[in-house]
């Protein structure tokens, strides 16, 4: 086992159990771009050992920084033109984000803003986010369509996603949410619409390659749980992972339908039953918590986490960065109200964005734990403490370096 680079001085979250798998004084390798060895300092193989000879390993000295595996947020709304002040004006005057969708407003202001958008201009845009993202330590995005609403704008945004990440360190993972709203033309002709979703949207995205997911947003406001399935069905059996939006607003069984079409994940939650925890829990289904949409539209209920807790299900945690729900790239202040509002532990809330992302995207054999074979996606923290990227939301990311595919990024702070 040849090493290409050595982490010493570090402190590991490895993010392999409840307590974050803490190693102290550790020490990472990695070769290819993947761990090659992990543990602690003290317990290094010797250079001949290692097969290295110790001149041609680059060593990082982190001064005792914290390093968690790279985030990844799982569900975001990145590509958008556009945006949606003279909403938040509106809904600070008292008026609610359901009566707005209904007036043409809502995910639909943002659809015509996006349809009109060229590709390019998405893509440059979509970047910067991902830029605020990276700075807070994450290396794997999740990123939805779902601002097109007809063949042409879904595949563009699927397109500007991932032109957004293609030079960048990080890895974008794209889902294609064509049933996230009825658009205006297809009024009174809902089945229409999801006919066009399944019969031309859906297999258009999987034969270009450019979805890995689909999700669907089911609630009173857009589609409900009979439509989202019909979408669920579609794209599950098209080998895409299943997502929903669902229970956000009110009770639509989003949760248990989620379940029953063998989704991924459920995502929102805040109306979710007991029925639907019980679903969720039998099926495996993950529950992606948004707190910031729920911070910014004010809501009044909270995802049942104690239930959920109850009931073993996974709880990830992610931006939901949108234009409308969720303005929000600010993982620290993500992390912060995952605890505030929604009662997560600070444990619970770094495992959201870190190994139970990872199980929602399907990626667990790869990313969001620290472990010999895993991504050598890594992200270095300047806290005593990782309670503190919970705790503390300051404007400036506590982020100390980051490493992808085993190769420190410049410009992010990062210590090579
Ligand atoms: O996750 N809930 C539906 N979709 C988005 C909101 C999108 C928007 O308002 O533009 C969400 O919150
Ligand atoms: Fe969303």
């Amino acid at each position: 086992m040849n090493w290409d680079r050595l982490w010493t001085d570090v402190n590991l979250a490895c993010m392999t159990d409840a307590s974050l798998g803490v190693v102290r004084d550790g020490a990472v390798a990695t070769k290819g771009g993947r761990v090659a060895w992990i543990g602690r300092a003290d317990q290094l193989p010797e250079a001949d050992e290692a097969g290295s000879g110790a001149c041609t390993v680059l060593v990082t000295r982190c001064g005792g920084a914290w390093m968690t595996p790279g985030l990844v947020d799982c569900h975001t709304h990145l590509v958008f033109a556009g945006n949606r002040a003279d909403e938040f004006r509106r809904r600070l005057q008292g008026e609610s984000y359901e009566r707005i969708a209904r007036s043409g407003g809502g995910i639909l202001a943002t659809v015509r803003a996006t349809r009109a958008a060229p590709l390019h201009e998405l893509a440059a845009a979509a970047a910067k986010r991902l830029g605020d993202l990276l700075a807070w330590g994450v290396t794997t995005v999740e990123i939805k369509s779902g601002y097109g609403l007809d063949l042409d704008t879904e595949l563009k945004m699927l397109e500007a996603a991932a032109a957004a990440g293609a030079d960048m360190p990080v890895d974008v993972m794209p889902t294609l949410l064509a049933a996230h709203a009825l658009p205006p033309e297809y009024a009174g002709r809902r089945s229409a619409y999801l006919d066009l979703v399944i019969h031309e949207i859906l297999p258009a995205a999987v034969e270009r390659g450019l979805a890995t997911g689909v999700d669907v947003f089911c609630e009173e406001i857009a589609f409900s749980a009979a439509e989202a399935r019909s979408v669920l069905q579609a794209g599950v059996s098209a080998g895409l992972r299943g997502h929903v939006h669902a229970d956000q607003l009110s009770d639509g069984g989003g949760g248990a339908m989620a379940a029953e079409v063998g989704a991924r994940s459920a995502d929102h939650l805040e109306h979710l039953s007991q029925q639907g925890v019980e679903a969720m829990a039998r099926a495996d289904v993950s529950a992606v918590l948004l707190p910031g949409a729920a911070h910014a539209l004010g809501a009044r209920r909270m995802p049942p986490v104690q239930a959920l807790r109850d009931a073993g299900v996974s709880m990830a945690v992610a931006t939901d960065a949108n234009p409308g729900s969720s303005p929000f790239t600010n993982v620290g202040m993500i992390l912060n109200l995952a605890c505030t509002l929604f009662g997560l532990t600070p444990e619970e809330a770094l495992l959201g964005v870190t190994a139970a992302a990872a199980k929602v995207l399907g990626i667990d054999a790869d990313a969001g734990v620290l472990e010999v074979g895993k991504r050598a996606d890594f992200a270095l923290w300047d806290v005593q403490d990782l309670a503190e990227l919970c705790y503390w939301v300051p404007g400036r990311s506590p982020l100390a370096g980051l490493v992808k595919d085993g190769r420190p990024v410049n410009g992010l702070g990062t210590r090579s």
